[in-house]
């Protein structure tokens, strides 16, 4: 009985016949505020020392915010003393603008000017709630109270903005809960703040509509912006922004709508820290608008660093499926992936468009590698292990060797349960493929060339044998053959030049059947030949071993 979805009324729809912005593309970056400092700080367990604001602050300016909140310096002394901080110590650079929040009574609007004293530009942002439920049940007020608390506050704002004229005030009005607010009533406060402020004179004004609480799919909120815009005074003359919260998981979407339904700025959070589910991820949208090819006007190339900041002040762990600052989300474990993520990679270019399937973004640009795009575990393919060994230690295997030793990496990685590292993979393959038996190590080899095909000598471990054959490969295989009483078959085999970066020139791989049973082998070596041979006979000595094995297995038994 406790969970019962009757419990819950559906949020009524705008009623809208001439919605435009479903037809309009973002073009460029929103004026954004970073609110990390008072909303986000606000939230946290452990509000932010003087010092962790300090290193976010700095931060902030780093990527390129022009104007953020700060704190409420009215409600809290350590959002004071930062203020009179950054304002004492010179350290807001010239084009950036510091916002303050302030409830609309007139002693912490007073207090928040205290705080401000001397600043060069400042936003003051005043807000009071007017959504239906806080009317009616926290303030018990009917509109014309709320209007009027509104419009109180904004007088006092400016008069106190007058006796300070050594600073650029910018004026803020949030009507809190806007979402959980009739329109006409929204934009009948919005109205009468502005008749006090007078955008249309010079007075810069900024009104914001918080979705304090996402109430509705990211579209409503879309249509609640347009429906404001269409419908308030002096549109023209003051900034319309956005502080969305992400009770939906809807945050960014709906940030994303009100823009292009007609907002300017746009508030958030590096990594979306704020009340409850957060607010808005400035990280996601940014990038979101970078990812379309617009210039975001921040500068996130450090991701690393705005990750570890972030948590160093908040102490919260960023998830490692973030949108474009998670560990994770850049990598790759499936095997489909792998495969087209390394076609796609292997032919891009510098300076080519980014068309990459499954990387909406190239890591690089967050300061991320390639190496990490591509990591191993039980659910990977072939794609993915050659990947890896080609890319770490120049192996780059013939098809037919990545499908059988993908099976090996991937019953390893079934044993361990989890990832398996690029120095395991390899080492598998080595001990796979590559060990040689001091035995079978080859010495020597000799060539002799006749119009009838080749007659080859091999010296390996105490060992000299000679057989004949149209080339190298037959006619090592006839003496083995000989030498040992077994039948050989070649099945395939490959030989390439090694890049730089290792020891040997060549590396050989081949597949034979040996009595009917295949057996693999690849070999390092000095020159291709010496390879192939090796190789052959690597992959003969497995089988012996293995007869060996089942021979002394029975005796035993
Ligand atoms: O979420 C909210 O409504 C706020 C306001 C004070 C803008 O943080
Ligand atoms: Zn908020």
């Amino acid at each position: 009985m406790g969970f019962d979805h009757r419990k819950y009324v559906a949020f009524q729809p705008v009623q809208k016949t001439d919605r435009r912005w479903p037809d309009q593309v973002i073009q460029h970056a929103p004026t954004w505020c970073a609110v990390d400092l008072r909303d986000g700080n606000q939230a946290l367990v452990k509000p932010m020392t003087v010092a962790q604001k300090q290193r976010l602050f700095d931060l902030l300016v780093k990527l390129g915010f022009k104007e953020i909140e700060i704190g409420f310096p009215a409600a809290s002394q350590p959002d004071f003393d930062f203020c009179r901080k950054l304002i004492e110590e010179n350290r807001v650079p010239d084009d950036v603008r510091i916002q303050v929040l302030t409830q609309a009574r007139p002693e912490l609007i007073a207090r928040t000017y205290e705080a401000l004293e001397g600043a060069k530009n400042a936003i003051v942002h005043v807000y009071n709630s007017t959504s239906t439920v806080q009317r009616e049940k926290v303030f018990r007020m009917d509109r014309e109270g709320i209007k009027e608390i509104a419009v109180n506050g904004a007088r006092i704002v400016k008069s106190h903005a007058e006796k300070q004229p050594g600073t650029n005030w910018t004026f803020q009005y949030s009507p809190e809960s806007f979402t959980g607010t009739e329109l006409d009533f929204a934009a009948e406060v919005i109205d009468a703040v502005n008749e006090v402020w007078r955008p249309d004179q010079g007075q810069p004004v900024i009104i914001n509509l918080p979705a304090t609480v996402e109430m509705a799919t990211p579209n409503v909120f879309a249509d609640q912006i347009e429906w404001i815009c269409d419908n308030v005074k002096y549109r023209e003359h003051f900034q319309i922004s956005v502080h969305t919260h992400n009770d939906r998981g809807c945050a960014v979407a709906a940030a994303e709508l009100a823009v292009m339904a007609g907002a300017d700025r746009v508030e958030g959070t590096l990594m979306g820290n704020g009340e409850r589910t957060g607010n808005m991820d400035l990280v996601t949208m940014a990038m979101n608008l970078y990812s379309q090819g617009i210039d975001p006007t921040l500068d996130l190339s450090g991701m690393a660093e705005i990750t570890d900041v972030v948590e160093a002040c908040t102490e919260i762990p960023t998830h490692p499926r973030h949108p474009y600052a998670g560990e994770l989300v850049f990598t790759a474990f499936s095997g489909s992936h792998q495969d087209a993520i390394r076609k796609c990679l292997s032919t891009y270019k510098e300076g080519d468009k980014w068309e990459i399937a499954y990387l909406p973004i190239d890591p690089r640009d967050l300061g991320r590698r390639y190496e990490e795009v591509v990591r191993i575990n039980s659910q990977s393919g072939k794609g993915g292990v050659a990947y890896v060994l080609e890319r770490d230690y120049n192996i780059a295997m013939p098809r037919w060797l990545q499908i059988e030793f993908s099976k090996v990496v991937q019953q390893a990685a079934e044993t361990e349960g989890g990832e398996v590292d690029s120095d395991t993979i390899h080492r598998l393959f080595e001990e796979k493929y590559l060990a040689v038996r001091p035995e079978w190590r080859l010495r020597t080899y000799d060539l002799h060339r006749t119009d009838d095909g080749v007659t080859a000598t091999v010296e390996f471990g105490s060992e000299r044998l000679s057989g004949e054959g149209l080339g190298a490969v037959e006619a090592v295989a006839a003496a083995v053959e000989k030498r040992f009483d077994v039948r050989l078959a070649v099945e395939a085999y490959e030989e390439f030049a090694l890049g730089e970066g290792t020891n040997a020139n060549a590396m050989a791989c081949i597949r034979i059947q040996v009595n009917g049973e295949p057996h693999s082998a690849a070999a390092l070596a000095e020159d291709t030949t010496s390879a192939t041979l090796q190789a052959l006979l690597s992959a003969v000595a497995n089988h012996v071993a293995v007869t060996e094995t089942s021979a002394s297995g029975t005796a035993t038994a």
